[in-house]
Formats: C-alpha cells, sequence, structure tokens
C-alpha cells in the first residue's frame, strides 16, 4: 500500500560502510519499532498472499515480519534459520555471500510442510541468495511458495532475477 511505502521510505535509516566498507546498509529498525509503521507493512505484506496456510520468516529480521503477517492471517509461523540451531534432522540449502557461503535449515521432521501454502518473507531483497535458498528449501520439503514478499528491494543488485516461479513483491524497490 502507499501508506507502507511512504513510511518505509521515511523510516529507513541508511548507514554507509556497513557491514564492510563499500556496502550501504538500509536498517528497517526504525521502520518496525513505529507502530503505524509496522502496522501497515504487515498489512500489506499479508495481502500478497490471503490463501497462505503457513507464513515463513528468514533469519532473522524476517522473523519479526512472519510472525506479525501470521497473526494477521491467522496461520502459523515458521523460522528459517541460518545453519546450526534447529536440532536434526533438518533440511539444508547453502547459499553465496560476498565472500563463501552460508547455509539456511527448516526442520526435516515435526511439521508436515508436504502441500503447504507457504507465504515467505524477508526485510530486504539485495542479491537474493538468501531468499532463493528458503524457497528451495520448502520445494523440497514438497511445499510450494504460493507467494514471496519483501519490505525494501534493492533492484540494482538483481536478486529478483535468482528467484523462482513465485510472484515476488516488495514494500518499496529502489
Ligand atoms: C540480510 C537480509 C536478508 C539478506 C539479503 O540478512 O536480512 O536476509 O541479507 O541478502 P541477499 O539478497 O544478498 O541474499 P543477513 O544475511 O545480513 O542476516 P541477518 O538478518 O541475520 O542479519
Amino acid at each position: 500500500t502507499t501508506k507502507a511505502a511512504e513510511l518505509v521510505e521515511r523510516l529507513t535509516r541508511w548507514r554507509d560502510d556497513f557491514p564492510t566498507p563499500g556496502v550501504r546498509f538500509a536498517d528497517l529498525t526504525p521502520v518496525f519499532a513505529d507502530p503505524e509503521g509496522f502496522r501497515a507493512v504487515i498489512d500489506c505484506l499479508a495481502a500478497c498472499a490471503p490463501d497462505a496456510d503457513l507464513v515463513a520468516g528468514v533469519d532473522a529480521r524476517g522473523f519479526l515480519l512472519g510472525a506479525g503477517v501470521a497473526a494477521t492471517l491467522g496461520t502459523g509461523v515458521l523460522a528459517v534459520r541460518k545453519a546450526g540451531k534447529l536440532p536434526p534432522p533438518v533440511l539444508t540449502r547453502e547459499y553465496s555471500l560476498e565472500y563463501g557461503t552460508a547455509a539456511l535449515e527448516i526442520p526435516g521432521d515435526g511439521v508436515d510442510l508436504a502441500g503447504r501454502r507457504v507465504l515467505l518473507l524477508d526485510d530486504v531483497l539485495a542479491t537474493g541468495g538468501t531468499l532463493a535458498a528458503a524457497a528451495e528449501l520448502f520445494r523440497a520439503a514438497g511445499a510450494e511458495v504460493v507467494s514471496a514478499a519483501v519490505v525494501l528491494e534493492l533492484s540494482f543488485l538483481e536478486g529478483r532475477s535468482r528467484q523462482g516461479d513465485y510472484p515476488l513483491t516488495s514494500v518499496v524497490r529502489i
């Protein structure tokens, strides 16, 4: 929605050379800490997939979004964790970082993911490797990512081109 976009644009805090020199970091903390900002962002993301039956958020800021959207839609929420945080069995997917690789995990049992309709959320889409790895985890588990959504898309990094066939919505695209 226009209101969510306006609040994200107004409240996002930009910091140069963080976490590494040459990177301009978009800190959404003030958006989430603002009652109107958080409400508007959650409602905007929830509207992407009103028929989802599970909402997933990517470690770490995606957890905040996942919980808020799940509560709004009346679904459960699932945290896509950085590797090593979940007890086995787990499903694991590696993804590329600027230097080296990292991995994301979801539970390999305990939650029946087969046939589930997942709305996948994260705060920022940059190079897109994180979101793509998260989506592959759900596909490997037999679930369908019916939609993915982020608050801020850094389009110059072309992360959208690395995604699968799910629709991808961003509240703000710069
Ligand atoms: C950031 C951001 C996304 C990811 C986007 O998380 O929250 O999850 O990077 O980058 P990409 O599109 O280039 O893959 P980060 O890896 O910094 O982890 P954190 O949320 O735990 O700080």
